[in-house]
């Protein structure tokens, strides 16, 4: 029995589709746990090979949907945008790939039009938490309050109406609160009927799959979405997400016994990126050369928005907490070479308080700002950084032994600032020098 957990560790973005991927290629199951079409799951193969920029970008699909024969399941924990979701089967038949492996289950929480108004209304009141705009915080806040829809209603119709009237109510009095226009019940009950139709035969109890391939110990990857620093309970608290991306929720999610989990994969991005507001100490303004190195050579703009990403040092505290949260097993670093060439690099190992005290751990949001007024809520704490010389190039390395000495000090560091609680023990396991599949190894 193989069960792997793939979540991102840091604030997402840390090149988790990539990772998933490749591990697909050996697994017979890839479940997505959480989160909706907020997520971009970059992935470079030979089949993205065939669109125009070489490269697709996931949004609800799970990254194994390039092996045809891993069954690739929507699971119960994510917030699917039905139409988000077609336009994405399409796009993926457009370049000839089959999606016969695609189940979606008939216990997921709907993304539906008017959530995505309410996002953006929301976003556009004072609290801004620069959010994606795709809806997620009011369908999740719809499902807490049990008045979601879930994707199995789409085949219910009767049922389907009573609960659309009901939400709708909700929606369109908050709507009108912000002087937006409002949803007609038969137009969006017609709509839901449509995307009925083309869904349905993809919505199922995705249990007995799941159950089935757990007895046969198949390997079953779970694929998480964002990174615990936006984990709704853990993260930046309020500049989070609604979910939560961490491997416990991944048992939730996908449905299965929290103790089958066996490995835990933390997705660790070689230095930090952001995208939307929230502290973050070893940020690098753009102006800086190495600011605007990462973001350019690492191409650090949004998967799902195009918003620039911020960028910084790699945060050994967040690292640090993220692991015990976590409980990982094994470190996959990606996008080493986005350092190659730079004279130096730091790792960020403890934030300067004005007192002049250092904190060596990871505090609650607020301790993080000090000044609550600027802009983007950012920290005005003072990165604590650790030195090291940099490299000239990993891009050829497919082997530990390959990459520079400088390069191994870096990685073995990395690994080091996560071994620290004593029973949670992650080794550096993949390394990631390029976005192609074939662009990472695996140390033995
Ligand atoms: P995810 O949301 O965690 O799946 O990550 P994204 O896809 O949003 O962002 C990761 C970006 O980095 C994507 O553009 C990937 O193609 C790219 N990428 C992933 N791994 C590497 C790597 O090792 N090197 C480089 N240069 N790019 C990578
Ligand atoms: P992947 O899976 C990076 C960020 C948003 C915002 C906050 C809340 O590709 O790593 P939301 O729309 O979820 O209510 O926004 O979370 N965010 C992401 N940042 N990668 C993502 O997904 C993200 N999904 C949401 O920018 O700060
Ligand atoms: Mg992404």
């Amino acid at each position: 029995m193989s069960i792997t957990a793939i979540v991102g560790a840091q604030w997402g973005d840390e090149g988790k589709g990539r990772i998933v991927d490749y591990l697909a290629q050996l697994s017979k199951v890839v479940i997505r746990f959480q989160g909706g079409d907020n997520a971009g799951h970059t992935i470079v193969n030979e089949y993205t090979q065939k669109t125009p920029n070489g490269k697709v970008a996931l949004h609800l699909v799970p990254s194994g949907i390039f092996n045809p024969e891993t069954l690739c399941i929507v699971g119960t924990g994510c917030a699917v945008n039905p139409q988000g979701i077609l336009n994405e089967i399409k796009a993926l038949e457009a370049i000839g790939l089959s999606t016969k492996n695609l189940w979606l289950s008939e216990r997921t929480q709907m993304v539906l039009p008017y959530h995505g108004l309410l996002d953006s209304h929301r976003e556009g009141t004072a609290g801004q938490l620069g959010t994606t705009k795709r809806g997620i915080g009011p369908a999740y806040t719809d499902k807490m309050a049990r008045r979601g829809l879930r994707l199995g209603d789409l085949k219910r119709p009767t049922w389907l109406k009573t609960r659309l009237e009901q939400a709708l109510d909700f929606a369109n009095r908050e709507l009108s609160y912000f002087g937006a226009p409002t949803f007609e019940l038969e137009t969006l009950y017609e709509q839901c009927l449509k995307w009925g139709e083309e869904l349905a035969p993809r919505i199922v109890d995705t249990l007995p799959l799941i159950q089935q391939a757990f007895q046969q110990d198949q390997p079953i990857l779970l694929e998480g979405q964002l990174g615990v620093m936006r984990d709704i309970d853990w993260g930046i608290y309020p500049y989070c997400t609604s979910s939560n991306p961490t491997p416990g929720f991944g048992a939730i999610g996908a449905g299965l016994p929290v103790w089958a989990i066996e490995r835990v994969v933390a997705v660790v991005k070689a230095y930090t990126t952001i995208v939307g507001h929230g502290p973050f100490v070893s940020e690098l303004m753009q102006d800086s050369a190495v600011g605007h190195h990462l973001r350019e050579v690492g191409g650090e703009y949004g998967a799902t928005t195009g918003r620039p990403r911020r960028c910084g040092w790699l945060d050994g505290v967040a690292l640090a907490y993220s692991t015990w949260l976590n409980g990982f097993t094994d470190l996959a670093i990606t996008k080493l070479d986005v350092l190659d060439g730079l004279a130096e690099v730091k790792i960020c190992v403890g934030y300067r308080l004005p007192s002049g005290e250092v904190l060596t751990r990871f505090p609650d949001t607020l301790d993080l700002m000090p000044d609550l007024n600027h802009p983007d809520k950012r920290s005005t704490l003072e990165p604590v950084y650790e030195t090291y010389p940099g490299w000239a190039d990993t891009k050829a390395a497919r082997a530990w032994g390959e990459l520079p000495e400088t390069a191994q000090r870096y990685l073995k560091r990395i690994e080091e600032l996560t071994q620290v609680f004593g029973r949670v023990k992650p080794r550096l396991r993949y390394i990631s020098v390029g976005a192609e599949r074939h662009q990472m190894f695996e140390i033995g």
